[in-house]
């Protein structure tokens, strides 16, 4: 089991804290000015309001909601406090306003807002057990993730905006024929899906509490399905995923910074739907979540591991996450993130989709510091992913963190498998 002691030292806190607001500014830096208050995809907001989103989030949240200080500017602590998710183009047309305050005066707001917060992780009753925001430091935490979640959303809004219209991190990209994918077998057992609260550091409150599920014999594919395989797809009549771009009868890959030859050993991206589609095409199915957890954390002698490769802390050599890279690699290049079935590409390269509706598990209570951050979600229409993204931190990465997204939502850096 994962054990983790309760305590809280300041300095990590105002460290990551610091860490989150610099990969801010240097995200926020590769947008052009003048596509600033643009919305590369219609149904998220322009960049501007992240810029002013994610102190305001974390002074609302940790200093006003949880520690009772007075505010810094309601009006624009209202303007920024939600992001949106609308389901159509139209509702988001709800969405849009023209009377955006300039740059700067949002960055003078932000700076306020870190002053504030960085003197709070450094002087403020953090952990209150009779205070439900601070209970387990539950606020700090919740501010502390909350952004490094809309880095990967950032990037992934970015990867949509015109490589004129955005600046550039150079990386090296390797591709070569995808590997032979074996389907592996995962023997019967007990997959263990939500924490216990008194078990991790921190969970949002989709995590809670533990569940026990039993999980028939199946076998996984080795790697996700990539490129290369989606494209015989294709010639069969399957839809062209969002990330690849037709040019003569050709496809190319719309990368995040530059566009590629198709990487056939590269996991394609794909909607939910359009992953569905091609298991039924392969006669076969998505895994459920207790199934990528039975196979991602599962073992031979029963025993839980706490990330596939076993308890070593994430690092480059496990997977493609935490900034490494801002685009996928060959799904075969990280054997030593192997699950104890030998099924490789878990964790990183990209999300993976499930068969699973995000529900609740059994006993769910909305957290205090951010009670609509499931709950709204919980509608039938969005589906877990687990794992994590070549732009997921690698703070996100433990067996109960979970991911949803509405299953016609292309523009994830998701990924998807095969069961039997
Ligand atoms: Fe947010």
């Amino acid at each position: 089991m994962i054990s983790t002691t309760p305590r809280l030292d300041r300095a990590t806190l105002v460290d990551w804290y610091q860490r989150n607001r610099e990969r801010s500014a240097q995200i926020f830096a590769l947008v052009d000015d003048d596509a600033f208050f643009q919305r590369p995809i219609p149904l998220r907001h322009p960049f501007i309001f992240y810029e002013g989103h994610l102190p305001a989030f974390s002074f609302l949240t940790l200093n006003e909601r949880a520690l009772g200080e007075e505010p810094i500017d309601p009006a624009f602590e209202k303007l920024f406090e939600r992001g949106i998710d609308p389901d159509s183009s139209g509702a988001a047309k709800a969405h849009e306003r023209s009377d955006w305050p300039s740059r700067e005066t949002v960055e003078r707001f932000a700076r306020t807002c870190d002053e504030r917060v960085i003197d709070a992780l450094l002087h403020a009753t953090l952990i209150d057990p009779s205070v439900p925001k601070l209970r387990r430091g539950q606020a700090a935490y919740t501010v502390l993730e909350h952004e490094p979640m809309h880095h990967e959303t950032l990037l992934y809004i970015i990867h949509q905006l015109d490589y004129a219209k955005k600046g550039r991190i150079p990386q090296a990209h390797h591709d070569h024929a995808p590997p032979h994918n074996p389907m592996q077998i995962v023997e019967a057992g007990t997959a263990h899906l939500g924490a216990d609260p008194d078990a991790i550091r921190f969970g949002w409150d989709n995590e809670f509490g533990p569940q026990r599920v039993e999980v028939p014999r199946f076998a996984m594919a080795r790697y996700p399905v990539t490129n290369g395989d989606w494209l015989r797809f294709v010639e069969a009549g399957g839809p062209v995923p969002e990330f690849w771009i037709e040019r003569d009868g050709e496809f190319f890959l719309r990368g995040a910074f530059e566009e590629l030859p198709l990487p056939r050993s590269w996991p394609v991206y794909v909607s939910h739907d359009q992953a569905q589609a091609y298991a039924d095409w392969a006669g076969m199915r998505l895994p459920s979540e207790a199934q990528f957890h039975r196979a991602a954390y599962g073992a031979p002698d029963g025993a839980d591991r706490n990330y596939p490769w076993g308890a070593a802390q994430p690092n480059a050599l496990h997977g493609n996450f935490d900034f490494e890279r801002y685009d996928p690699e060959p799904v075969d290049a990280h054997p030593a993130g192997a699950s104890a079935w030998e099924i490789e590409d878990l964790i990183g390269n990209g999300w993976e989709w499930t068969s699973s509706v995000f529900a609740p598990f059994p006993g769910f209570e909305p957290m205090a510091s951010y009670p609509q951050y499931s709950a709204d979600f919980f509608d039938g229409k969005h589906y877990v992913m687990k794992g994590a993204s070549p732009v997921t931190a690698r703070e996100l990465i433990r067996p109960s963190f979970r991911n949803w997204f509405y299953s016609d939502y292309p523009y994830m850096y998701a990924k998807f498998r095969c069961v039997m």
